[in-house]
């Protein structure tokens, strides 16, 4: 039989390379649309499909959605110079429409968490706004909200140690008491997996999450713990998203560039206020320390 296609994009991205290895495992018949293939970190399967294109293409598009019944958006423009909104919401559109004219089953999104009735932070609007354009498509979309991936890899959870494995001591400002609810990169593949099969009613978005609900100073002092680290934190009154953004620059160089656009995020609370996923999934996330263990196993 002629097996349906799924495709993934942003598979040289980390939640993308993950999924495209889980897929791969399970027997899907996978094709990924990258910009560079040399940017893929695993060797893939024989079966696995390459398409060299990229969303600002949309011709591109069209070749690599042929076949296809689902297709996971895993992309994001913050890695670019520029105005990343509107990158995005280019990106976005162009392959809503693709999407709708290749006739798809589905799309797959992963986007960020963040409460849509208050003001958010500029990243976090984009992602939610990027997730409405592929729902213009008028396509049954599938969006899940997650606050930081928890895994070796992952932006947010390299920043985190990054800080940690440098700063015996931190002068911290308001924001390390934000909540966030970290969820494991295990636990989100198997949601992304789960998403494919259920059924066409139970589309929508989705609010995903670990079991624990932390500050960013408690997941920093729980990485901290489990490495043997000492750290001790000074909280100070003031320090602006601006200032912070220069910080994280001189402490962890390697991720200044993205990490910029990230800080301003985490003033804002990312946790699960809706716990529908929990009621429709079978994925039974795990707590933060199981998740900081798997990911310090994995480096
Ligand atoms: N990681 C987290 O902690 C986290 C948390 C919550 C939500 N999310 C969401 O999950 C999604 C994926 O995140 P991630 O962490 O896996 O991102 P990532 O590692 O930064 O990967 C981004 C991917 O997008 C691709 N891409 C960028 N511009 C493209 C273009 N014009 N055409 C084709 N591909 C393009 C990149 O390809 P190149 O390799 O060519 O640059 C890369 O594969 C995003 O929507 C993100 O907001 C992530």
């Amino acid at each position: 039989m002629d097996q349906k296609v799924t495709l993934i994009t942003g598979a040289t991205g980390y939640i993308g390379g993950r999924l495209l290895t889980a897929l791969e495992q399970r027997g899907y018949r996978v094709r990924s649309l990258v910009r560079d293939p040399k940017r893929l970190k695993n060797p893939l399967n024989q079966r696995t499909e390459i398409v060299q294109g990229n969303v600002f293409d949309p011709k591109s598009l069209d070749i690599a959605l042929k076949n296809v019944s689902v297709a996971y958006y895993l992309i994001h423009s913050m890695g670019s110079s520029g105005d990343y909104e509107k990158q995005d919401r280019i990106a976005a559109r162009n392959f809503s429409n693709a999407a709708r004219t290749a006739g798809l089953e589905r799309i797959i999104y992963v986007g960020g968490l963040g409460n849509s009735k208050e003001k958010l932070s500029t990243h976090l609007s984009s992602r939610q706004e990027v997730g409405s354009i592929l729902r213009d498509s008028g396509l049954n979309v599938v969006e899940f909200r997650a606050s930081i991936v928890i895994g070796a890899g992952s932006l947010s959870f390299e920043m985190i140690r990054a800080l940690v494995d440098r700063l015996p001591v931190m002068i911290t400002p308001k924001w390390v008491s934000m909540k966030a609810q970290p969820i494991a990169i295990d636990d989100l593949i198997s949601y992304l997996i789960e998403a494919l099969h259920i059924p066409a009613g139970q589309h929508g978005v989705y609010e995903i999450g670990g079991r624990d609900q932390v500050t960013y100073a408690e997941i920093m002092r729980t990485y901290a713990r489990m490495r043997g680290k000492f750290l001790y934190m000074i909280p100070v009154p003031v320090l602006t998203p601006y200032l912070s953004s220069l910080w994280l620059g001189l402490v962890t160089p390697l991720y200044a560039h993205v990490g910029r656009k990230l800080i301003e995020s985490i003033m804002f609370s990312t946790v699960v206020n809706n716990n529908r996923a929990l009621k429709v999934f079978n994925t039974q996330p795990m707590g933060i320390k199981e998740a900081i263990c798997k990911a310090l196993k994995e480096s």
